[in-house]
Parts: structure tokens; sequence; C-alpha cells
């Protein structure tokens, strides 16, 4: 049985991760923006009741990560797998912002916050309990959106790509910073995904079959591997 928070837990990919590891006997640390309001949620809790505890977190706000790690710290003192799952596509109301000629600096902001800056200030808060985790793991959901080396069609896309190659940037720097203590730190691309998120709509993938894969290749992770970017089935990425 391993500890795992998991970030963005309420739909999409993060619930798939909490449900799929529930149901492999781990303790799930749900972490949403208001948790009470999902049902999914809620009848997971009813069915795995001790083995799930839910966390109230607004990953965008430093306040929010700070009272979710004291909440946390009084249910364990170790965390072996951190899943900075929590993301956006965009971050205002008009969905087509993000292409050239039509971008707006707030929705960069808004977006770089939760999806670059917001792991890396969980993982500097939640150090501690990580440093006490068992071969600790922190899986960093990126994108192939993200990688630089990839980049090669026309599309827009500005912000979200943006901030997820700092994000990468983030994944090699801790992978390097927390090297000595035994941490291994990954991106996953976690292919694409019929979910909530916008743009996914004619998506090939089920959150059923991603999680999946994804958890064969946290499954298999070790320090050996850290610093690396990889997809849900494993396959190495470039950066
Ligand atoms: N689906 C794909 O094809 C695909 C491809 C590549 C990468 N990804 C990445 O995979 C991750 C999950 O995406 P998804 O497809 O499952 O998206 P989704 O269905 O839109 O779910 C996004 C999740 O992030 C949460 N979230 C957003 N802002 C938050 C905040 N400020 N604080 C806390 N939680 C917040 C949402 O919670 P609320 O309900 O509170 O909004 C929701 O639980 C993201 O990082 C995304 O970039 C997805």
């Amino acid at each position: 049985m391993k500890r795992i928070l998991v970030t963005g837990s309420s739909r999409g990919l993060g619930l798939e991760f909490v449900k799929q590891l529930l149901e492999k006997g781990n303790q799930i640390i749900a972490c949403n923006r208001n948790p009470l309001k999902y049902p999914d949620l809620l009848e997971l809790k009813n069915k795995f009741e001790d083995k799930l505890v839910l966390i109230d977190l607004d990953v965008s706000s430093k306040d929010s990560i700070d009272n979710a790690f004291t909440l946390i710290s009084k249910e364990i003192d170790g965390l072996d797998i951190l899943i900075n799952n929590a993301g956006i596509r965009f971050g205002g109301e008009e969905k087509y912002c993000d292409e050239l000629g039509k971008l707006y600096k707030e929705d960069f902001g808004k977006i770089f916050t939760v999806n670059s800056v917001a792991p890396v200030l969980i993982v500097e808060k939640f150090l501690p309990l990580i440093k006490n985790g068992r071969d600790p793991v922190i899986v960093n959901i990126s994108s192939t959106s993200g990688s630089i080396g990839r980049r090669s069609r026309k599309g827009g896309g500005y912000s979200y790509s943006a901030s997820k190659a700092a994000l990468n940037m983030i994944t090699k720097a801790l992978s390097v910073d927390l090297h000595e203590e035994g941490i291994t730190v990954v991106s996953i691309h976690p292919g694409w995904v019929k979910t909530t998120m916008e743009y996914t709509e004619n998506a090939p993938l089920t959150t059923y079959e991603s999680i999946k894969g994804m958890r064969k290749v946290i499954d298999t992770l070790s320090i050996e591997k850290t610093g690396k970017f990889f997809d849900w089935e494993g396959n190495d990425l470039p950066w």
C-alpha cells in the first residue's frame, strides 16, 4: 500500500487516478476545489472510507496549499507518490484566445500559475512528507504540447504549451536538487485523452486506458529514471 496524493481529482484524469489507485489498495489523498461537491468522489468515499481522504485544495492559492498541508500532515506522516495533475487549457472565458493575434497577458499568468508554478510550490511545501516517503516519487502530468523538441506544427497554444515546457524544466530542476535525497521526479504525458478538458472531444484514449498505462509507468520508476519525460506507455519523449 502506498500513500498517494493526487491534485485535480474532481474529474478527468485525476478522478480516474483516484479510482484505479484505490482499487489497487492504496491510501489516497484526493485534492481539489470543493471536493464535497462531486458525487463521484463522495461515492468513492462511501466505498473506500478510511483509504480515501478528501481535501479542499486550490493549487493557485499559496494559502490553500499551506492549509492542505496542515490537514494532510494530520492524516499521514509520509508521502510515497505525489501526482501533480491539476491543469488548465485556457485562462479565461474565451476558448480561442491562445493563438497569435488573440493573446491575453492575463491568461498567460493564470495558466502558468496552475500548470507550472503550483506543482513546484506544492513540492516545496510537501517536501517534509515526501522525504518521509518510501522510495518517493513525484509525477508532474505534462504534455507533448510542452515538448520543444517536438514542436513543428502550427496552431497556437502559446500559453498552454509554454506552461508545460516550464513544468518540464521544473521536473528536471527538481530531479537534480532532490537526487541525493533519493526522490524520483518525472514528467509524464498522459496521451490525448477524452476528458472534460477543451480540445479532447475527439481524443482516441479513454481515461481508463491512459491511467492504466501511467500506473504501469509509475510502478517501474526508481531513482535511475529520475529527470525523464515519458509518455503514458513508458516511451521516452524529447524535452
Ligand atoms: N486530456 C488530455 O488529452 C491531456 C493531454 C495532455 C496533458 N493533459 C494534462 O492532464 C492533466 C489533467 O487534465 P484532464 O484532461 O483530466 O483535464 P480536466 O478534465 O479539465 O480536469 C482538470 C482538473 O484540474 C483541476 N483544476 C484546475 N484548476 C485547478 C485549481 N486552481 N486548483 C485545483 N484543481 C484545479 C480541475 O478541478 P475543478 O473541477 O476544480 O476545476 C480538474 O479536476 C492536466 O495537467 C492536463 O494539462 C491532459
